[in-house]
């Protein structure tokens, strides 16, 4: 299921891609429609790029990986697993609806508002619980680097997300929100999230899924398991510092540029 609805998304992510880069020819393709302008699809395209395509395909794919490489039945009910699905679908929905209709954030990755910030959260926190329960019940001993991946991604997306997030909403009947944090400290924690966001769904998770799928289509173990542990905390060590080089020459001071510029160069 979540792999069906990751190529749905797939289509309907790159369909409001080509969307976007039509409105930056033509302002025109917005129909005449404020719901339909380009500071509204853009946040749609990378929102399903981002977490519809890539997050279902990451759902699925880590918890196939964790039954093969553990040696166990996915942990919890079946309805527990279809609640998972269908809630992770309302997520994109609430998320997407909001864009149309105007509520935003303004942080890029993280334009949902509050309401769907807590919706995911706990989205969230029911799939860490239900891979991390899988793994613990593993009838294997060792835990297999792709799945140290994923477990990156789970952790780094729920941790970035919580603090990015942090916000007092007007009322609770209105979508508007208000971030705790002001100026240049909101902007760094913004690219801290935003970098990471990127950074474990599309490098992290990805990767964890690659460790598993291209050696069993190839045949061939990786090619050296020491160099992948080399690889995965080199990657989540040095990921997580990079995040101010979204900020060079701008308010933040020299020496956070400095260290993300360091620590990109490193990367
Ligand atoms: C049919 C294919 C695609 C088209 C036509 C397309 C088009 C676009 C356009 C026009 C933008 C906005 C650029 C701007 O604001 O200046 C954009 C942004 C973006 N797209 Fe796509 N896209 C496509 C596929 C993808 C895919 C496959 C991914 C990732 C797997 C992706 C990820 C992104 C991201 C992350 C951004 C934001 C970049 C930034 O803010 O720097 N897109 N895309």
């Amino acid at each position: 299921m979540f792999i069906r609805a990751s190529l749905f998304w797939c289509v309907a992510g790159l369909a409001t891609g080509l969307w976007v880069a039509l409105l930056l020819v033509a302002p025109t393709f917005n129909l005449g429609l404020e719901w339909t302008s380009f500071g509204r699809v853009r946040p749609i395209h990378t929102t399903l790029i981002v977490y519809a395509f890539t997050g279902n395909a990451l759902i699925g794919s880590s918890f196939f990986v964790a039954q093969r490489t553990c040696r166990t039945a996915l942990w919890g009910s079946r309805d527990l697993h279809q609640l998972l699905f269908g809630c992770y679908q309302i997520f994109v929905l609430l998320a997407v609806s909001g864009y149309v209709m105007g509520a935003t954030q303004s942080k890029e990755y993280a334009e949902f508002e509050w309401y769907t910030d807590l919706f995911l959260l706990g989205v969230w926190l029911l799939y860490a619980t239900i891979l991390v329960r899988t793994i613990l019940q593993r009838r294997e001993r060792h835990i297999y680097v792709a799945l140290w991946f994923y477990l990156s991604f789970v952790i780094v997306v729920g941790m970035v997300h919580t603090l990015n997030n942090l916000a007092v909403p007007v009322s609770f009947t209105g979508a508007k929100s208000y971030p705790l944090l002001s100026g240049v400290q909101d902007a760094m924690v913004q690219w801290w999230f935003g970098h990471n966001i990127v950074g474990f769904f599309l490098t992290a998770g990805v990767v964890g899924m690659m460790y598993y799928f291209v050696p069993k289509q190839a045949e061939r173990p990786v090619y050296s398991y020491r160099l992948s542990i080399v690889h995965f905390w080199s990657l989540v060590f040095i990921y997580i510092w990079a995040g101010p080089h979204h900020l060079h020459y701008t308010a933040l001071p020299d020496w956070a540029q400095t260290l993300g510029m360091t620590f990109s160069i490193m990367l």
